[in-house]
């Protein structure tokens, strides 16, 4: 099983992460950490313990992180995940209490207790991940891989036209902390960004069979996301939104869903037109060396992965 923390900021579609994480025997999820994104860490980190209470979960630390960005303040998302940040599910208040530790803390405890063990899966901004290297730099060799929702990076029509953060070509977790994001980037950790190129796949969607199979269960996560779907659908914005995080728990299940590329990425942290943006050095002559090699998601097998997503789900 491999050992994986799941740094998210419930969030819809990090909701659906967690379940996906929890539920599959593939890994081992150690923690989940909560982080200022989508909403306020108050909200992120309680909606975080909703979930594991809907998945009757009380064993695995969930914890409260950072509360604003490491440099900046926290901007606000244009897009909605509702009301209670869950599509409107509305959970009951969670009993789960939050664990004793920052999460800046238990991801930095949890990597020393596990070197090389653990993968951080990041479906949020990466301020707690930039946090805990900065904090523990010693951690950055430990890190086993980080396979984080992250990016934007212009490899197809959905990179851009999908654009989830507030300038025209960024996207939210990096548009919200980009400075931890280049922190991260830059940090020799492995790193597997799955940018909007293949995190949002507007042509694939749910079918009318796995709607059915939604509404025919009486499991209470296929309801969620069957709400989230609903909620979704009614603000004019497709079934894929509810799924986004997912990707990043699909690949640290199977590597084999994305296709992948070794790049040299900047991240833009000048305020402005451009801010967040993650830009893509691919030419063959003069390529900045400065800028980090990481590996960024190009292509993705999409039957594939909603096929395990809703298996996920529904068992
Ligand atoms: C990211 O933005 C958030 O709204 C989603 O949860 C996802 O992590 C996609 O850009
Ligand atoms: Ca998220």
């Amino acid at each position: 099983m491999k050992k994986i923390i799941l740094d998210c900021d419930p969030g819809m579609d990090d909701s659906m992460a967690i379940i996906m994480a929890a539920k599959s025997p593939e890994l081992n999820l150690l923690a989940v950490t909560a982080v200022n994104g989508n909403y306020p860490v108050d909200v992120t980190s309680t909606n975080a313990r909703k979930i594991m209470e809907l998945l009757d979960i009380t064993n695995i630390p969930v914890a409260r992180g950072m509360e604003k960005p490491i440099v900046r303040e926290a901007p606000k998302d244009p897009f909605t995940h509702g009301a209670d940040g869950q599509a409107e599910n509305f959970l009951p208040d969670p009993k789960l209490p939050l664990s004793e530790k920052h999460a800046v803390d238990l991801i930095i405890d949890l990597v020393k207790e596990n070197p090389g063990e653990i993968t951080l899966v990041s479906t949020g901004p990466m301020s707690n991940i930039a946090m805990a290297i900065t904090k523990a730099p010693e951690i950055k060799p430990m890190i086993k891989e980080i396979v984080a929702i992250s990016g934007a990076f212009g490899l197809n029509k959905y990179a851009f036209f999908n654009a989830t953060g507030d300038t025209p070509q960024s996207e939210w977790n990096v548009y919200v902390d980009p400075e931890a994001a280049k922190l991260v980037y830059e940090s020799g950790i492995p790193l597997v960004a799955l940018g909007l190129d293949v995190a949002t796949y507007f042509d694939v969607n749910f079918t009318d069979d796995d709607i059915r199979l939604l509404d025919e269960s009486d499991k209470k996560e296929a309801k969620f996301l069957r709400q989230a779907i609903r909620y979704n659908g009614n603000r004019g914005f497709d079934a894929y939104c509810t799924v986004i995080d997912c990707m990043a728990v699909a690949y640290a299940i199977d590597p084999t869903l994305v296709e992948t590329m070794k790049v040299r990425v900047g991240v833009e942290t000048k305020d402005g037109l451009t801010l967040g943006m993650t830009v893509v050095d691919r030419r063959h002559h003069f390529v900045w060396e400065n800028l980090p090699l990481i590996e960024i998601g190009c292509n993705a097998d999409y039957g594939r992965f909603l096929k395990l997503l809703l298996g996920l789900v529904l068992k």
